[in-house]
Parts: structure tokens; sequence; C-alpha cells
């Protein structure tokens, strides 16, 4: 079965929308973030505690899978599922925004991207077949086509060719596809200009996926820009469709992309941040290594009911920190993707409740931005 969308309900001062996504691993309340596991695990979480946390779908990467440990031994395993043991639905990326930031090392034709893996050097090729053939055998719930993701800025010209050549590649990978289980998504480019999202959208919808989502943003651009190209280019997908934003997840940008009616994100960010000892909290971002906690023992984030803020204090997870203590990246971890999740529920009951704008002002009339 393919995934299906199912509207709930409409916000009525926004585009916002509340819905549902059916799977054939259980059902996904939208919207909704995606914590990332690159490599088959969410960075130092295990599956428990992404279930605990109420995770309801992961991201992983055919890039970094199939040049470590390879799809072919994951197919072996019994599938990308039940070699990470994680039963819920996984989306898979399809490399071809992984193979574009390796920047020199790779190199785009017609056929496919061909690149220096990062971890041996060696010469490695992904074509929109091989990004099918890899995503098949990974049996993720979706998969994304191989697309061109241009640089910004860039000129007219350059996201003109790497849209229409992404098109072209969309339809590759709907011919190459052989796992009738899975959901094969289309990604939207076209870069930051309006009738060339339009040209993109035109085209992806004549080839009809399962779901839609919008790609090259996050990319250098203005905060500012990337909303505005959300603005015009999120109306242009079907209603009856999932609408996934590739690779945003900070907290003003879910709150901007659902209020245009984007339905799945997903971001490295919250796991990334916490590695490094940044914490987001109802008041802000808090940088827990700061001497200012040394003797603090209020919990990381007052307001939270995480398994990290309900046992441990600031001194304690600043202590970890200062002594490279592994503890400490897991427990900051975990605080982080709670909150993103925990902050996409209050959306959704916000916007079942028809207050969204509301919710979004208390947010950040709380939030402390700069
Ligand atoms: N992740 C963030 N942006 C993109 C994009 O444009 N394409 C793909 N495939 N993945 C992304
Ligand atoms: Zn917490």
């Amino acid at each position: 079965m393919l995934v299906k969308y199912e509207l709930l309900k409409e916000c009525s001062e926004t585009k916002a929308r509340l819905g549902k996504l059916h799977t054939n691993r259980g059902v996904i309340n939208t919207p909704i973030f995606m914590p990332v596991g690159t490599q088959a695990t969410v960075k130092t979480m295990t599956p428990e505690e992404l279930k605990e946390m109420n995770a309801e779908i992961i991201l992983s990467n055919t890039y970094h899978l199939f040049l470590r440990p390879g799809h072919g031994l994951i197919e072996k395993a019994g599938g990308l599922h039940k070699f990470m043991n994680w039963d819920r639905p996984i989306l898979t990326d399809s490399g071809g925004f992984q193979v574009f930031s390796l920047g020199k090392l790779r190199k785009l034709s017609e056929e496919g991207a061909t690149f220096n893996s990062h971890i041996d050097g060696s010469k490695q090729e992904l074509t929109p077949e091989k990004a099918i053939e890899i995503q098949n055998a990974l049996d993720s719930d979706i998969a994304m086509v191989l697309d061109e993701c241009p640089p910004y800025p860039a000129t007219r010209e350059y996201v003109y060719n790497s849209l229409k050549r992404t098109t072209r590649w969309a339809k590759r990978c709907i011919d190459a596809n052989n796992n009738p289980n899975q959901s094969l998504f289309g990604i939207v480019q076209g870069g930051m200009y309006q009738d060339l999202r339009e040209e993109s959208a035109k085209e992806l919808l004549e080839l009809d996926f399962p779901g839609y989502a919008i790609g090259g943003l996050s990319v250098g651009e203005p905060k500012n820009l990337m909303y505005e190209v959300l603005e015009y280019t999120t109306p242009l997908l079907p209603k009856d469709k999932p609408r996934y934003l590739m690779g945003v997840g900070s907290p003003d940008a879910l709150f901007e992309g659902v209020e245009k009616g984007i339905d799945m994100f997903d971001c490295v960010h919250p796991t990334r941040i916490g590695r490094n000892g940044t914490a987001m909290t109802t008041y802000g971002t808090v940088n827990i290594k700061n001497a200012k906690f040394k003797e603090d023992f209020t919990p990381l984030d007052s307001e939270c009911s995480c398994y990290t803020c309900r046992n441990y204090t600031r001194a304690y997870l600043r202590h970890l920190f200062k002594a490279n203590e592994i503890l400490g990246l897991r427990l900051m971890t975990y605080h982080n993707v709670h909150f993103l999740i925990d902050t996409m529920k209050n959306i959704r009951k916000s916007l079942e409740e028809d207050r969204f704008m509301t919710y979004k002002k208390e947010f950040f009339d709380k939030y402390d931005q700069s």
C-alpha cells in the first residue's frame, strides 16, 4: 500500500492543516517533525528512547548507507527496519543533497553524479536508477527521487537546467521503482524563482507522486526569502497529498512552514546542536557549557517534561560536557528531539482547537530568538 494523506482540518486564518498520513507501518499525525538517523541511528538515542518521546517516523540517508555498510548487507539483514530495530515508518532521502554537498569532490552529468566517497576516497556513482535500487533494498516506507539541489545564489539559467534535469531524473526513478510497498515522493526545485518553482511543480504533478517535497531551501538564503518561496510554492501542491519541507527544523521555520501548509519536516539541527552543548528550551537556546550554569541546580527547561528535565540539573549537564562524558551528549539530544516533537504536538493541538496563530504568538513571546 502507498501512503495516504487524510486531511482532518484546515486553519481558519492560515494555510496550516491538520492531518494523518496512513502508512504500512502505522499512522503519522501531521504536521510532524522527523528526527534524522543518517547512519541507521538517531545519534546517541535507542529506538526505545525515540518511542518514549513519541517519535512517529524517522529519516535516514541513501548516500551514507550505500557507502557503509552497503544496501546489500542491510537487505540481507531483512531491511533497514529490522537492521536498526525500528518498526515505525522510515523515510529515506535519495542522496542527491548529500552528494551535492560534497562540492569539489563530485561531478554531475545527465546520467547521474560521480563522486569520491568521503570515507575512503573511492570513486562512486549515484544515478536515479541506483538511488532507487538502494532505497528499494533498504525497504524504507517513503523514498525520495534523486534530485539536483542548486546552490544559493544561482543564476536563473543554472536553476532552470537543474529543475529540468530533476524532472527527467524523477521519471527515471519511477521507471526504476520495483518496491510496491514503498511510496516514492517527488521533489520540487526551482530555487528562488517563482516561475521556475511553478514549472517544476507542474511537471512533477503530471507524474502523480503519492507525496511531494520542497527541496532547495535552507541552502544559505535569508530566512525571509525562504518563507517567500514557501508562500508561493506550497499552494502549487495537491491538497490530498502530504507536503514535505526538506532539511528545515528551527522553531521559527517550523511555525512558518506549518502556517504555509507544510506537513512534514526533518533537520539534523536538534541532534547536532545538542551534541554541541546547545539546548532549545521554552525560553530560547541555552549553551550548557556556559560558566553561569556551574551552580544552577534547576532543570534545563523548567517547563519540559522530558526524561532529562525530570531528572537532571543544568549544573550536572554542564559537568558532563566539561568532563567529556557521553551521557551529556545523550541527555541533551534527548531533550532537543523531545522539544521539537512536543512543539509539533502542541501545534497539532492548537490546529485542532483552531487557535494556531494564538499559540504561535504565545510560543515566541517566550522563545528568545536573539
Ligand atoms: N535535504 C535538504 N534539501 C534537500 C533537497 O533539495 N533535496 C534532497 N534530496 N534532500 C534535501
Ligand atoms: Zn527536557
